[in-house]
């Protein structure tokens, strides 16, 4: 009896290490409308897939920063400069 459910816990063991592993070794996606994040001799790369957009989105009361300036605030003041406001 002690035997049967030795194995019973073995096998669901198994049957969840199993499931797990393939959930995390699915085939890496090459296709081109993949994003990538990629290094180069030191330098990181974001990358978009063809046809595709990286997006940051900040939700009210958040702000994307780029070096401590806030970039909407640069869009904005390079927007005023070309229309010429
Ligand atoms: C991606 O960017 C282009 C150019 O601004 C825009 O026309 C398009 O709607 C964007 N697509 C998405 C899914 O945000």
């Amino acid at each position: 009896m002690e035997c049967v459910r030795v194995f019973t816990v073995l096998l669901v063991s198994c049957t969840l290490i199993q499931r797990t592993s393939q959930d995390t070794r699915e085939k890496r996606d090459t296709s081109t409308l993949q994003p990538r994040i990629v290094t180069h001799d030191g330098h990181l790369v974001f990358e978009t897939g063809t046809y595709r957009n990286i997006t940051f989105k900040a939700n009210e009361g958040g702000y994307i920063m780029l070096d401590g300036e806030n970039i909407k605030t640069i869009a904005e003041t390079v927007s005023a400069i070309v229309t010429g406001l």
